[in-house]
């Protein structure tokens, strides 16, 4: 089926939805577009780099929201009463948070992620849609990245995510209970968070080109990324949720397109000085720990098993980013 069609058909017969991390950028687009669906929504959160503007501006009618955190089994059993389909997002995000505190992210990413895998598959959902990484592709040299081609993982961040895609497997195998794991590239759009230390880079250097800011670029600037709009990532979502299932799948979520890090630089500047901003000239700085060089993804095997085509590509996805980000106040 393919998007439109899955659209027409949530909206005939609505189901209930779990969206963990709902208070966080890709959750907060999910239960955004569920509830514009017309779906009922339970939201999953602990505020602990989510915000409640996130949540605040969309409870209402359909939306019932649980404050909670995923590393303890009674939140989860609370959050998946009555529900259909998991889409569990919540996790601590960024490489180097992970390198500073491994075990956090650890409890978080594996033991809340785990917790929220029995809650669901004890409640009978009949569908866990999980947000994995192309963390998880390490050192693999391969370009563009397939499913089944990993290499070793460059974190901690990224053992997290490879965990999980283990313990899905696992549960396939024990439990029969299907799944699939979706394996984002550099996912960005509004309500991304540009603020502290493990901002993601465009959030980052929006903050930066909008108060009139160097950016800093770690390394030569030619690292590349396969970056997708957060549409992209809401719509995979979406049709894995619905897709004949069977087993664990995982599937890489992007557009298939390379931009260094100077490219992006470049764009982002362009699109901020037609909005009245004056860009200063990028400061290399260098390397950091733990971050794969090139990452670009074929994205063959989500069209083939859920019917996945990309909508959004990088330049009209940095447009709706750069308007979003100079409306807030
Ligand atoms: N944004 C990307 O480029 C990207 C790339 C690869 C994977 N991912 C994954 O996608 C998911 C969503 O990422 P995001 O970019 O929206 O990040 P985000 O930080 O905006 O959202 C994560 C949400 O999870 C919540 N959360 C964290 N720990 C929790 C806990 N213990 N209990 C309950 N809620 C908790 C946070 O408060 C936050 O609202 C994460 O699993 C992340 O690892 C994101």
């Amino acid at each position: 089926m393919n998007y439109a069609g899955l659209e027409q058909e949530l909206k005939a017969q609505p189901r209930t939805f779990l969206v963990t991390g709902a208070a966080g950028f890709i959750g907060s687009h999910l239960v955004e577009r569920l509830l514009h669906l017309g779906q009922s929504v339970v939201g999953l959160d602990d505020f602990s780099t989510g915000h409640r503007t996130n949540v605040d501006a969309f409870v209402g009618d359909g939306y019932r929201f649980v404050e909670g955190d995923i590393r303890d089994p009674a939140a989860c059993q609370r959050a998946v009463e009555g529900v259909e389909v998991v889409l569990h997002q919540a996790a601590l995000g960024s490489v180097p948070r992970s390198i500073d505190n491994p075990q956090l992210t650890h409890a978080v990413n594996v033991d809340g992620f785990l917790n929220m895998l029995v809650a669901a598959r004890d409640a009978g959902v009949t569908r866990f849609v999980y947000a994995s990484s192309s963390s998880v592709y390490g050192d693999h040299p391969q370009l563009p990245k397939v499913e089944d081609e990993v290499g070793a993982v460059l974190s901690p961040y990224a053992a997290s995510k490879k965990m999980n895609e283990i313990y899905a497997d696992v549960f396939a195998r024990c439990y029969g209970f299907a799944t699939t794991g979706l394996r984002y590239f550099n996912v960005f759009g509004p309500r991304q968070d540009p603020n502290g230390p493990y901002a993601a880079v465009i959030p980052r250097w929006l903050a930066c080109l909008k108060a009139g800011e160097a950016c800093a670029i770690y390394g030569d600037g030619e690292t590349s990324r396969d970056f997708c709009y957060v549409e992209n990532a809401v719509q995979a979502n979406l049709l894995s949720a619905f897709a004949p299932a069977d087993g664990a799948r995982v599937l890489n979520v992007a557009v298939g397109d390379r931009t260094t890090l100077t490219e992006l630089h470049a764009a982002l500047a362009k699109a901020a000085k037609a909005r009245g901003a004056e860009p200063k000239e990028a400061v290399y700085q260098e390397f950091r720990d733990g971050d794969v060089r090139h990452s670009l993804a074929d994205v063959s095997r989500a069209k083939a098993q859920v019917g996945f085509v990309p909508a959004v590509r990088i330049d009209e996805g940095i447009d709706h980013t750069v308007a979003a980000f100079w409306e807030q106040a």
